[in-house]
């Protein structure tokens, strides 16, 4: 089995985003693929793929059993919580723990991939994963702008510590005009491919913003599956990224 993370060292840049898009097309590749959910006080992966109404897991021979979307194993503590709007208080000890738990106590079955969705930055969750997981590969998820690619180059340096493969995508790079087909570019564009040759990692390409894809998330339906250019550019990068893991 291969553990990917997806990380960045900025927030909102699209890793929930990718990371389920990732796992999905895998899915429909034939591959047999988990899905974690790490981020402890904003999982954001049940409303992506249509989870959020489940509440608890199931229990078998005292193991957890993840949730299921089309084949997709899933598991995210937002399962676990009382409420759909209930925080998490935690510090670094309980959280450890409780991911420690998580890689003790679910039964994932027989995978050929894991996909490990991260919260921002290189705080207490991803320090425990590195520590847990001992990932194959880190997919780094920045946008073109350089308030991003500063914070995104420390999670650069983080994952070279724990990791052998690290791959970056450009998320939110240029936006196709529905009015006029002309392409804007909100911030900036290439941004990603640059800092990718200046650290020595693998550039797998990059995604527009697209309102489909916001949509999508919104609809909890993976936008990998719609008929959009999007779709098209997200699964060459998987294709790539399937060939270099
Ligand atoms: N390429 C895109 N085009 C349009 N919208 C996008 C794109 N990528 C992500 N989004 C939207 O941007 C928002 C943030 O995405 P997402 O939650 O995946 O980011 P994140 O990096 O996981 O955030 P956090 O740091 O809070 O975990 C979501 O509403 C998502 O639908
Ligand atoms: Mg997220």
């Amino acid at each position: 089995m291969k553990k990917l993370v997806v990380m960045s060292g900025k927030g909102g840049v699209g890793k929930s985003t990718v990371a389920a898009n990732i796992a999905f097309a895998l899915t429909m590749k034939g591959y047999r693929v988990g899905l974690l959910d790490s981020d402890l006080h904003g999982p954001s992966i049940p409303k992506i793929l249509g989870l959020e109404d489940l509440k608890g897991l199931e229990v078998v021979d005292g193991k957890l059993k993840p949730a299921e979307v089309n084949g997709l194993k899933v598991v995210s503590i937002q399962f676990l919580l009382p409420s759909k709007d209930s925080p998490v208080i935690w510090r670094g000890p309980m959280k450890h723990k409780f991911l420690e738990q998580i890689f003790n106590d679910v039964n994932w079955g027989e995978l050929d991939y894991l996909v490990i969705d991260c919260p921002p930055g290189t705080g207490d969750e991803i320090i425990s994963i590195f520590q847990l997981a001992k990932p194959d590969a880190a997919v780094i998820v920045t946008t073109p702008q350089s308030v991003a690619l500063e914070d995104v180059k420390k999670a650069i340096n983080f994952a070279k510590k724990g990791v052998q493969k690290i791959f970056l995508i450009e998320n939110m790079s240029g936006l196709i005009c529905p009015h006029c087909g002309n392409r804007i570019d909100v911030f900036g564009v290439g941004g990603g491919k640059k800092l990718a040759e200046e650290t020595g990692v693998k550039f797998l390409g990059s995604v527009p913003l697209d309102p489909e894809i916001m949509k999508s998330c919104e609809d909890g339906k993976p936008f990998v599956k719609l008929d959009v250019n999007s779709a098209k550019l997200f699964k060459e990068i998987v294709d790539k990224l399937v060939q270099e893991v």
